[in-house]
C-alpha cells in the first residue's frame, strides 16, 4: 500500500487548527488548562494546536497501545506512559489525531474521570464519520472524514509516514 489522494492538505489543517485554537482560547480564558496529548499520533496536532491557544496552558502526554491487529482497535487499552502530574480540579482537554472506533477515547475518558478533573473534554483533528462503536462526546472536531485508512500528520502505517505534512488516503499499489 502507498499514500495516495490527499484528503486534507497542509493549508487546510493549518487554517482549521487556528480556528480551533481561537475557540479553545475563548472557552478556557481565566482557567487552568492542561492539554493531554495521546502519543504517538497526536504529537503533531498538539504541537500546532498549542501554538494557536493564547493562554498559559500546560501540556502533558499519555502513551497508550491498543491490543489488536495492526489497523484495528480492539478496545483493550494498555497505558505505556501515564501523565506526569495530578489532574484533580484542573481543566483537562484530551488532544487526539483521530477517532475511529472511539474505544481508545472511551477508555481514556473513563480512566481520567476517576481522577476528578474540574472538566474533561476532547479535541480531535479527525473524526471518522458514523463508525464509532461507543458514543463519544467530542467538543472540538477538525474534520469529519469517511472511514478510509488515512496516514500522515501523526498517523502511521506500521510506524512510518507520521511525518507527512498532510493527511492522505492509503491506496493499493
Ligand atoms: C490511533 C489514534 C487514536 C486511536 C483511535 O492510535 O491515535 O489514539 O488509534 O482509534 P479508535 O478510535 O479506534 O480507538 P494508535 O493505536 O494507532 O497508536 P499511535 O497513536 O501510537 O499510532
Amino acid at each position: 500500500m502507498r499514500p495516495g489522494r490527499v484528503l486534507v492538505d497542509e493549508e487546510s489543517i493549518s487554517v482549521r487548527l487556528a480556528e480551533m485554537g481561537d475557540e479553545i482560547t475563548a472557552d478556557y480564558a481565566g482557567k487552568d488548562l492542561l492539554l493531554v496529548a495521546v502519543l504517538k499520533g497526536a504529537f503533531m496536532v498538539v504541537a500546532d494546536l498549542a501554538r494557536h491557544i493564547r493562554l498559559p496552558i500546560d501540556i502533558d502526554f499519555m502513551a497508550v497501545s491498543s491490543y489488536g491487529v495492526a489497523t484495528q482497535t480492539s478496545g483493550v487499552v494498555r497505558i505505556l506512559k501515564d501523565l506526569d502530574q495530578e489532574i484533580a480540579d484542573r481543566h483537562v482537554l484530551i488532544v487526539e489525531d483521530i477517532i475511529d472506533s472511539g474505544l481508545t477515547l472511551d477508555y481514556l475518558r473513563r480512566n481520567l474521570e476517576v481522577r476528578q478533573p474540574a472538566s474533561l473534554e476532547i479535541a480531535t483533528l479527525l473524526l471518522k464519520r458514523g463508525i464509532q462503536r461507543v458514543p463519544i462526546d467530542v467538543k472540538y472536531v477538525g474534520f469529519e472524514i469517511p472511514p478510509d485508512f488515512v496516514v500522515g500528520y501523526g498517523l502511521d502505517l506500521v510506524g512510518k509516514m507520521r511525518n507527512l505534512p498532510y493527511i492522505a488516503v492509503m491506496e493499493e499499489d
